[in-house]
C-alpha cells in the first residue's frame, strides 16, 4: 500500500469507529495529514476535553494518552505506539517527590505535564510549555516546587520575580543537550535567520534566542512573522513542517541532536493498526490515579483558560 492509500483507510475507519485522532506536532508529517487536531499539549489535552468523538488515538508519548484519558473518562484511548513514552516523565519516583515536599513544606508542588499520572496525584497542579508563567502566575501560594524541568521552572521563575522557586534536577534529554555552541555555530550558518527556541532548552541557549515558547507558540511566530528565515531550537520535526507550511520560508535546525526518538516510534501503521483492533493500547488507569491526577489535570485547564 502508498501512503496515500493508508491515509485514506484510517480516515475511512475513523469516520465509521467515530474515533478522533489527535497527534502531537512532534509527529512525523504523514501522521498530522490524517490527524483530526495536532498541537503542543496543552492544545491536545485542551481538545482531548472538547472532543465529541466516542474514542481517541493519541499520536504522541504515554502521559499525553493519559491526560488524554483522565480529561475524557467516558471515552476509549489507545495510545497508538504502546513503547512511546517521554524519559523526563519517568526522572523522578514518587518517593523522591515526597521526600523533596518533605524539604519544602508549604510550597505549592507543581508538575510539568511530562510527568507520570502517579506523580501528578501528590502535586497541586500541572502545567505545560505554553501555560507555565500563566498559571504558576496565578497561585496564591508564592512558593513553588517546579518538577522536574529545571529549565522551564527558571525560564518561568524569570518571568514571575515575585515568587520563590526550587526545581528538582532533571530535564528533557535531548533539548538539554543544546549548547551556546550549537547556538554559535547556526548563527553563523545563517546570520540572517531568527533563533525560536522551546523553554526546555537551557538557559544560555533560552537567553539568547529571538523568540522561546512551545511547540505551537514556535510555528505560529514563524508563520507570522515577516522574516524569511528560522534557526528552530527544538524537535526537528518542527523544522520539516514549517518547511511545508510556508514554503518561500526557510528553517533550519539548532541542533541534530534535537531528534526526540520516543516521538519518532509512532507510525502511520500503527495507527492504521490500532484502528483495526490489533495494535496500540487502550489506556486503563485506576480509580485513584483517575481521581488525584484529574484533580491536578483539571486544574491545569481552569486556570490555563
Ligand atoms: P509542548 O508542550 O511544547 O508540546 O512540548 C512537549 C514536549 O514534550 C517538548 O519536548
Ligand atoms: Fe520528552 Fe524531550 Fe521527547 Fe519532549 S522531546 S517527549 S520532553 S524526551
Amino acid at each position: 500500500m502508498t501512503v496515500a492509500e493508508i491515509q485514506e483507510e484510517i480516515l475511512r475507519m475513523k469516520k465509521e469507529q467515530d474515533v478522533c485522532i489527535l497527534a502531537h506536532a512532534y509527529q512525523g508529517q504523514e501522521i498530522l495529514e490524517i490527524a483530526d487536531y495536532t498541537g503542543d499539549s496543552y492544545g491536545l489535552s485542551v481538545q482531548a476535553a472538547k472532543s465529541s468523538a466516542k474514542g481517541v488515538i493519541m499520536c504522541g508519548v504515554r502521559f499525553m494518552a493519559e491526560t488524554c484519558k483522565i480529561l475524557c473518562p467516558d471515552k476509549k484511548v489507545w495510545l497508538a505506539n504502546p513503547e512511546a513514552g517521554c524519559p523526563m516523565a519517568e526522572q523522578l519516583s514518587l518517593e523522591e517527590l515526597r521526600k523533596l515536599k518533605e524539604q519544602y513544606p508549604g510550597y505549592a508542588a507543581v508538575a510539568y505535564i511530562n510527568t507520570t499520572s502517579e506523580l501528578k496525584t501528590e502535586c497541586d497542579v500541572c502545567v505545560t510549555s505554553a501555560s507555565s508563567v500563566k498559571i504558576c502566575g496565578q497561585l496564591e501560594n508564592d512558593r513553588i516546587l517546579f518538577i522536574p524541568d529545571p529549565n522551564l521552572g527558571r525560564y518561568t521563575a524569570e518571568k514571575l520575580p515575585e515568587k520563590t522557586f526550587v526545581f528538582y534536577n532533571g530535564g528533557c534529554p535531548r533539548h538539554q543537550e543544546v549548547s551556546s555552541a550549537d547556538v554559535k555555530r547556526a548563527r553563523e550558518l545563517h546570520p540572517e535567520a531568527l533563533l525560536l527556541v522551546h523553554p526546555e532548552c537551557s538557559p544560555e541557549v533560552v537567553k539568547e534566542a529571538d523568540y522561546v515558547g512551545s511547540t505551537t507558540g514556535i510555528m505560529d511566530f514563524a508563520l507570522r512573522s515577516d522574516a524569511g528565515e528560522f534557526i528552530i531550537g527544538t524537535e526537528n520535526s518542527i523544522v520539516e513542517h514549517l518547511q511545508f507550511d510556508c514554503p518561500d520560508k526557510q528553517f533550519y535546525p539548532l541542533s541534530p541532536s534535537l531528534t526526540c526518538m520516543d516521538m519518532k516510534l509512532t507510525t502511520l501503521m500503527d495507527v492504521y493498526h490500532c484502528l483495526k483492533g490489533n495494535g496500540g493500547e487502550e489506556i486503563r488507569l485506576s480509580d485513584e490515579i483517575m481521581e488525584g491526577a484529574g484533580r491536578c489535570i483539571r486544574r491545569m485547564v481552569e486556570l490555563g483558560g
